[in-house]
């Protein structure tokens, strides 16, 4: 069940029309405060007026807390970076999904649960086969995820529970079994299945890069890295990709129909596509021989809609806190691999412009999490129209909790924002012969 806010007891006074009202003021864990607005359109004919939702709050929630003016982000109460350092993604999972973090039992339990559903239907491997070979992954798994509803219905007769148990794992399971089934078979490789020997993340690197003729060898570093990059993207509060899902959900929808919201809406280059976008501006810049210049300047330019991909984020107003982890990774990673990536020379070299730029400065615009994390998946040899992809599976936890969060919260109600509508006074249909 969800933990409420509490009432301060404080209220805010709103005076309009010629009254006066009172609104309640809420708080929640770590003193952020909200005016509570939701008697206000009984009490006084008005809406709020709140393009992008920058300024409200849509639920009350008990799985992540960030501060954007501090650059803190938790889990669960968990800081990112002492996850990062000393969990695995599988546990992460658990912990946002199930509210603390696992004891052994648990977490065996867990990551059998996991291994035994990792298989996707056969059957499926067809409609794979039908897309054509240059589709976007991502517009391939957002399909997929929709398309598990048929093969996997709930469960009749099983508690409720379980159900949703057993629909949450199977969904962290195959969604990263068909994530890599649907790069081999772009390649028109052969697919490679899951192993129960191996971990979750381990896993996935071998059936994306096993084949028959060059057996792929486990890399500890690699796993590691894998492990921390999804970790770093389990969760992140109220997103677009996020609120997307909440959204659908509340329309009572299936868990996987909402997770396919979600999917559809992390897509986008000002969300999870940015990692993509980065890498591209990247190689732009290298081709048009590495000045990057340039490209700041139509950045800062008002009449170019261009911006730096991977700066500038809707909470952070500082340095994004998964970038800092992401930055050190990467450097750690590639000297690990002996890779000399001269895309990561190039990022460094932009960051630091960019931090020195008045203009980036004055809009507080920092480097968040997509800046590095495409030169980590290059590292991995994860393809970089795979990367929304890998952004996607990391996210799977976060979804599914606030899915959770929300249909099992007392106060739930489904998601219908109001409108301030601008279009024609009302007018008479004029037949078409008159017009
Ligand atoms: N480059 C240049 N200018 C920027 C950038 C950027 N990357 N980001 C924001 N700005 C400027 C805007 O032009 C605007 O300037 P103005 O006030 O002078 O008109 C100001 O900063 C505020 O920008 P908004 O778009 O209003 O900020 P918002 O909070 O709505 O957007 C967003 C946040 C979408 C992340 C934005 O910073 C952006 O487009 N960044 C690049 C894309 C990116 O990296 N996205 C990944 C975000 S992290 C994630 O989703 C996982």
């Amino acid at each position: 069940m969800t933990e409420q806010e509490h009432n301060t007891g404080e209220v805010a006074m709103l005076t309009i029309g010629g009254r006066t009202i009172e609104l309640p003021v809420v708080e929640g864990t770590e003193g952020d405060k909200a005016i509570d607005i939701s008697e206000l359109r009984r009490q006084t004919g008005y809406v709020t007026l709140d393009r992008g939702f920058a300024n409200t709050a849509s639920c009350s929630s008990a799985i992540t807390f960030m501060d954007g003016e501090k650059g803190i982000l938790r889990y669960r109460g968990y800081p990112v970076e002492e996850l990062a350092e000393h969990s695995e993604f599988v546990e992460t999972a658990y912990l946002l999904i199930n509210g603390d973090l696992p004891d052994h039992k648990e977490l065996n339990r867990f990551r059998m649960m996991l291994n035994d559903n990792s298989l996707v239907h056969e059957d499926m491997q067809r409609f794979f086969q039908s897309f054509p070979r240059d589709s976007h992954p991502m517009g391939i798994l957002s399909s997929m995820v929709t398309a598990l509803r048929s093969f996997y219905p709930a469960l009749i007769g099983m508690p409720r529970s379980e159900a949703i148990l057993l629909t949450l794992t199977r969904l962290l399971s195959k969604v990263r079994t068909m994530a890599a089934m649907s790069y081999k078979i772009s390649r028109g490789h052969r697919v490679i299945y899951p192993r129960l020997d191996l971990s979750y993340c381990a896993n996935f690197l071998n059936m994306m890069f096993d084949n028959p003729v060059k057996p792929y060898e486990i890399d500890h570093d690699k796993v590691k890295a894998l492990n921390v990059f999804w970790i770093l993207h389990a969760d992140h509060e109220q997103n677009c990709s996020t609120a997307a899902v909440r959204l659908v959900g509340s329309a009572r929808v299936n868990l996987y129909a909402a997770i396919s919201a979600g999917m559809a809406a992390l897509w986008g280059p000002l969300h999870g596509g940015a990692n993509q976008a980065v890498i591209e501006m990247l190689e732009q810049i290298q081709a048009a021989g590495g000045d990057f210049r340039p490209f700041i300047e139509r950045a800062k330019d008002k009449n170019d809609p261009f911006r730096l991909y991977g700066f500038g984020h809707r909470v952070y107003k500082t340095y994004d806190p998964r970038a800092r982890i992401m930055k050190a990774m990467c450097d750690r990673l590639l000297a690990k691999l002996e890779i000399q990536d001269p895309l990561l020379d190039m990022a460094k070299e932009l960051e630091e412009v960019v931090l020195r730029d008045s203009y980036f400065a004055d809009h507080n615009l920092y480097p968040n999490v997509d800046f590095y994390s495409g030169i980590v998946l290059r590292a991995l040899g994860i393809p970089t129209n795979m990367f929304t992809v890998m952004f996607a599976i990391g996210r799977l936890p976060g979804w599914i909790s606030q899915w959770m969060e929300d249909a099992g919260d007392p106060k739930w109600k489904i998601y219908r924002p109001r409108q301030v509508y601008v279009g024609p006074a009302q007018r008479p249909f004029v037949p078409i012969h008159q017009r």
